[in-house]
């Protein structure tokens, strides 16, 4: 009974908009939201407040793009389509650790002069958005305007496949740290989300960071931004990798402010030995995260 009426439920849900709002409303996600974006407000300007946000990603407010190298992109993608398509799990070795140390020794700068010393590596991950049919040309991984409230976090992209039809959308901050008159902006635009509309409307300011074979995108996850919903069939395949404070983690651990940051099951990977020898990509671990499994090890959160 209960099953059967869940799958109305969901199928009205797709269908009517009136449906999809009602049931948002409902659910008062929107009071939640307001109530953890006030908190967070609050405090996540304390909690950043040790950030220096100096360097390349200040200057161009919140963005980085360089590129890596065609030997870098081929590793990425062989890895990908020899061991990890179904298993989904980053493993650096030896067959790839020079791509990686390819990959840490353009972004240390910029993310140190960014984050400060203190930053850590929280995960990498495949970030893959399939080939589509004709029929289905829509990606539909978030498409609405948002920030990701849990202040600044900076995301890395590396594509290994793509052609740029599968950009992501990035609204620049008139300063690196926002005012209050960005904060009630942001706001706004990410409350009619949580009524259950859709809010994807092109913004006059609003700058398209292409993910194209060999590109490397840093962007700070704390401005405003979406995935464009463009029609695309291409496949586009990316690295992942995200790095924060792990000072401020305890804070989105639990209750209202709990937020997608850290070392999760979605961003744990593997490692082997050699990695310990490499500079670039070692300073980044967090000591504390780490667990040997024998001749490999695995950076996961531990409790
Ligand atoms: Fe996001």
């Amino acid at each position: 009974m209960i099953g059967s009426l869940r799958k109305v439920s969901n199928n009205l849900y797709k269908k009517s908009k009136i449906y999809k709002s009602l049931r948002w409303i409902i659910s008062l996600r929107f009071f939640h939201f307001t109530f953890r974006f006030l908190i967070a407000s609050f405090f996540l300007d304390k909690l950043d407040s040790h950030n220096p946000y100096k360097g390349i990603i200040s200057k161009n407010l919140g963005f980085y793009i360089s590129s890596v190298s065609k030997d870098c992109v081929k590793t990425l993608k062989r890895n990908y389509y020899e061991n990890y398509e179904s298993q989904c799990k980053v493993n650096i070795d030896k067959t790839n650790i020079s791509a990686f140390d390819e990959i840490f020794g353009i972004i240390k700068k910029p993310i140190i002069d960014y984050l400060g010393a203190g930053v850590k590596l929280d995960g990498i991950y495949y970030f893959v958005s399939k080939k589509k049919s004709k029929k289905d040309i829509y990606d539909n991984v978030s498409v609405n305007w948002h920030t990701d409230n849990v202040g600044a976090r900076l995301k890395v992209f590396v594509c290994f496949e793509g052609d740029g039809t599968k950009p992501t959308l990035f609204i620049k901050p008139r300063n690196i740290t926002k005012s209050l008159k960005d904060k009630i902006k942001i706001y706004f635009l990410e409350v009619i989300r949580w009524f259950g509309i859709d809010n994807n409307t092109p913004i006059n300011s609003q700058i398209e960071l292409r993910h194209k074979e060999s590109s490397l995108i840093i962007l700070d996850t704390q401005f405003l931004h979406r995935g464009a919903l463009k029609k695309s069939i291409s496949q586009r395949s990316m690295i992942a990798l995200e790095f924060s404070n792990p000072e401020k983690h305890r804070f989105f651990e639990k209750g209202i402010s709990k937020g997608p940051i850290g070392t999760v099951a979605s961003n744990e990977f593997y490692f082997s030995n050699e990695l310990l020898d490499c500079k670039n990509i070692y300073q980044f671990f967090d000591q504390k995260r780490i667990s040997k499994l024998g001749k490999i090890s695995k950076y996961e959160k531990k409790f």
